[in-house]
């Protein structure tokens, strides 16, 4: 394909490829994960308008707890106020657009800028700022709030006011896996990576039920096998499929564990869904535990990874125990993830390639082109 394509002929392909057929659905315009005008475009109508998940609810439960995260290119902070409330907003001070906080951790009373020392209440109002004149009032200042909803126990932030809530969007995923009670799994790690790759080849990647019999050969394969996986029809913000566990067998531990999980639907027992939730977030689920990624773009090829495990509460052992299992849980979705990340890493350098040229994709690939449809409704106007 040609390398030098304006963002208007890339928009043309991904309408076209968007439009196929399912039976002669084809993998993405490689243009899609090279420009930098695609990236500019993405940020105006996807990151500054969509949901975009930061975390487990439960991470946020003691008063002060905050966690950053780049949402765009806004960096925004998650924190659970000293009044129970748990509030997003600007993480840019308003003086002279510092970052307030990194990474994540406990609050006092106060939000207080590294630069100048400017002072903000868990709330976002400005209360202090020292050495200033006399006719500056500090509450004319108040860091910009964003909206935050839980849907299964997950945060969601979204940085336009005016968005539509979350959950009736995915209220096909919530009838359809309500049983597994998702909202009251306990986070059991959290990580945070920067993966070189473009988001997009991410999200496909998770959701490519193709891959897992080669890949995942000596991992995932023997427990959830290719053949005994179907992509679902998905919805407006959402792709999904499902995977069937053969009876006994785990991928995540080195014997299968017994579930416990005492209000799950009996066709949900051994399945285990794929989703996502689109634009940024991609998760599996089990009746024992979640894998879930957030992915937050850094630039074209590279894109930052915050991902977790939760775990069904009545399942997961305590003591020693649940420490092993925890360090075979970890160990397996590292491994998992190394088994993708060269390979996704290849894909975004080879976007860029003269001879670049997208193929026909496998039923089994059905979830990419819910993705790739969704991608067209967002980008294509
Ligand atoms: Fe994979």
């Amino acid at each position: 394909m040609k390398p030098n394509m304006s963002v208007g002929e890339i928009l043309d392909a991904l309408r076209v490829n968007a439009a196929l057929p399912e039976e002669l659905s084809e993998a993405t315009p490689p243009q899609l994960y090279s420009s930098q005008e695609v990236m500019d475009l993405e940020i105006q109508r996807i990151f500054n308008k969509e949901w975009h998940c930061v975390g487990r609810e439960d991470a946020f439960e003691a008063p002060g707890t905050y966690r950053t995260a780049i949402i765009g290119r806004d960096p925004v902070i998650v924190l659970r106020d000293r009044d129970g409330v748990l509030r997003a907003m600007s993480n840019i001070c308003r003086h002279r657009m510092s970052t307030l906080l990194e990474g994540e951790g406990q609050l006092q009373t106060r939000i207080t800028c590294p630069y100048h020392a400017w002072s903000y209440s868990l709330d976002g109002h400005l209360k202090a700022a020292l050495h200033m004149r006399d006719n500056f009032d500090v509450t004319s200042c108040r860091l910009p709030q964003f909206r935050v909803e839980i849907w299964f126990g997950w945060v969601y932030v979204n940085l336009d006011p005016g968005a539509e809530l979350l959950a009736p969007r995915l209220a096909g995923l919530e009838k359809r896996y309500e049983s597994y009670k998702v909202a009251s799994y306990r986070s059991l790690f959290t990580a945070e990576e920067v993966w070189d790759t473009n988001w997009k080849i991410l999200v496909q990647n998770f959701m490519d039920l193709y891959h897992l019999f080669w890949v995942h050969a000596e991992t995932v394969e023997h427990a959830l096998p290719t053949r005994l996986t179907e992509a679902i029809p998905g919805g407006e913000g959402y792709a999904v499929s499902e995977q069937l566990r053969v009876e006994g067998t785990s991928f995540e531990y080195d014997d299968a564990m017994e579930v416990t999980n005492p209000d799950i639907d009996e066709r949900l027992k051994s399945v285990v869904p794929l989703i996502a939730v689109f634009p940024t977030q991609v998760m599996s689920i089990s009746p024992e535990r979640t894998f879930w990624l957030s992915l937050q773009p850094l630039a074209v090829d590279k894109v930052k990874v915050f991902w977790g495990v939760d775990v069904y509460p009545g399942s997961f052992p305590e003591g020693e125990e649940g420490v092993r299992r925890k360090e075979q849980l970890r160990a397996s979705f590292d491994r998992i993830n190394n088994e993708d990340k060269g390979i996704i890493a290849n894909i975004a350098r080879n976007a860029a390639a003269l001879h670049a040229e997208p193929g026909r994709m496998s039923p089994k690939e059905l979830s990419i082109v819910d993705f790739q449809r969704y991608l067209a409704r967002m980008l294509c106007d």
